[in-house]
């Protein structure tokens, strides 16, 4: 009897052990992450309190209201290419992997995430050819260290329009609200309906009036060049295929494709690795396929990795970088390529990052977590004590649990530091998230999870 008692306790710990990580958990919290980066007038149902309203008086150049939207990292402008891309991903890993989500609890909270960005788009989007694509200066912003609801710099806005156009930011926006169109098609119909009609005119936008969103004004080249704009164009008109099955979209994805057919990848400026293996799904056309395979593939095989299994692409936010890597890879994967392949290493990158060192690098998931992110409104104690650079330098942990939060990582020999002023490795951002947590939403569908 007692042997047997000790057997199964044995057993009961070796199951433990190796049903690896809660992904149900990381999902749930990264959108509470969401929560706490949200400008404006907070909901009654916001459940990250130590946030509170903020921004309300953001406003266009004819006073617009520009209320609302994201903060999209440690800092308080609102940019708008990371935002459009970030609700452009967390739309096609809901539209794509309800299942994981349904299973986390957290489809509600997801659709949210991507509405809170959504309204704002709106908002900016003032009339058919002019966008409001920033508010707030990054070289103001960053003289600031202290909380979003005490602000009192300016914060200006900034547009593009037909004479100083942003094709980039146009279709990436588009996109995003085709895509989302798609999430709200069924539980809100007039608001999607609303979403796709925006998304065609800003797409029209885009592709009539050429130009990098970062050559029309000067504040985002702080922060956020574009390489180019080609990339969004053909990105943004597969989720308009994809939203209204109109073929006029698919020729304009194939018309400006060819020139850049050798691009590849995926991330907050580059994504004609997504629109790859869109395309691939939507026209199963194998050149889009083939193209993907060879790229996840070779970068699977010749990639430098850390010497604990980090797929290594880019120091800073050397993590995002690989989940988004591992997210185009994951949809490869679903259209039948190389699938136990790629699932067993995005598996293998995710867990890297839940533990597998002895260190989680999301805050608030595992027992080991960064307490010193780099982010101005987690530094700050609660309201009304003073807020400033103190907090910055200060060595104390964070006040605030920035619950759900992804670090930017470690560097190329797992070395990290969980240092406050270390924004390549320990900021946390909207776009780093999202992929992040569209790959362990799919991790969960397939039935990874514990
Ligand atoms: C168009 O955008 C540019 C750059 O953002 C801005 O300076 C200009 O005032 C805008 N034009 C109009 C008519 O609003
Ligand atoms: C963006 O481009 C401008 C030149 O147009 C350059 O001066 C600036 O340093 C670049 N910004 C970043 C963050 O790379």
């Amino acid at each position: 009897m007692k042997l047997l008692f000790t057997l199964s306790i044995t057993l009961l710990v070796y199951i433990t052990n190796t049903a690896g990580y809660n992904y149900k958990e990381v999902v749930q919290k990264s959108l509470l992450f969401y929560e706490a980066q949200r400008s404006g007038k907070l909901p009654a149902d916001q459940r990250v309190t130590w946030r509170k309203d903020s921004a309300l008086n953001d406003k266009g150049v004819h006073g617009e209201d520009l209320t609302g939207g994201y903060y999209d990292a440690g800092d308080f402008v609102k940019f708008g290419f990371q935002m459009s891309f970030t609700a452009t991903v967390l739309a096609w890993g809901l539209l794509d992997h309800e299942a994981g989500y349904e299973a986390a609890g957290s489809t509600e909270d997801c659709r949210k995430a991507i509405k809170w960005a959504t309204d704002y788009f709106l908002k900016a989007h003032v009339s058919e050819n002019v966008f409001y694509a920033q508010v707030g200066s990054g070289y103001v912003d960053h003289q600031y260290w202290g909380r979003p609801e005490d602000m009192k710099m300016d914060r200006p806005a900034f547009m593009i329009n037909t004479t100083n156009p942003g094709s980039d930011l146009a279709a990436e926006t588009a996109a995003a609200l085709a895509a989302a169109s798609m999430v709200f098609k069924t539980v809100d119909p007039a608001y999607s309906t609303e979403l796709l009609t925006h998304a065609k005119q800003l797409y029209t936008f885009a592709y009539k009036y050429r130009g990098k969103y970062s050559d029309a004004f000067a504040d985002v080249r702080c922060c956020y060049n574009s390489s180019g704009y080609e990339d969004e164009l053909v990105w943004g008109a597969a989720w308009l295929y994809r939203a209204t099955q109109d073929k006029t979209y698919l020729q304009y994805a194939e018309a400006v494709y060819p020139p850049i057919q050798y691009y590849i990848g995926f991330n907050w400026d580059q994504k004609i690795g997504g629109a790859d293996v869109l395309l691939a799904k939507l026209t199963g056309d194998s050149k889009y396929l083939t193209k993907m395979q060879k790229y996840c593939d070779d970068t699977l095989a010749n990639q430098q990795r850390t010497p604990k299994g980090l797929i290594f692409i880019a120091e800073w936010g050397s993590l995002m970088t690989t989940q988004y890597l591992m997210e185009i890879c994951l949809e490869t994967a679903a259209l039948g390529v190389n699938a136990e392949k790629y699932r067993a290493e995005a598996k293998k990158q995710v867990d890297y990052i839940l533990g597998d060192t002895g260190f989680s690098y999301v805050v608030g998931f595992g027992s080991k977590y960064p307490t010193h992110v780099s982010h101005r409104a987690a530094s700050c104690p609660d309201l009304p004590a003073t807020c400033d650079w103190t907090q910055f330098s200060t060595t104390q942990p964070n006040p605030q649990v920035l619950t759900g939060a992804l670090v930017g990582g470690p560097g190329v020999n797992d070395d990290y530091a969980d240092v406050r002023s270390d924004y390549v490795h320990n900021e946390v951002d909207t776009v780093y998230n999202a992929g992040f947590q569209s790959v362990v939403a799919t991790l969960i569908e397939l039935g990874y999870s514990d």
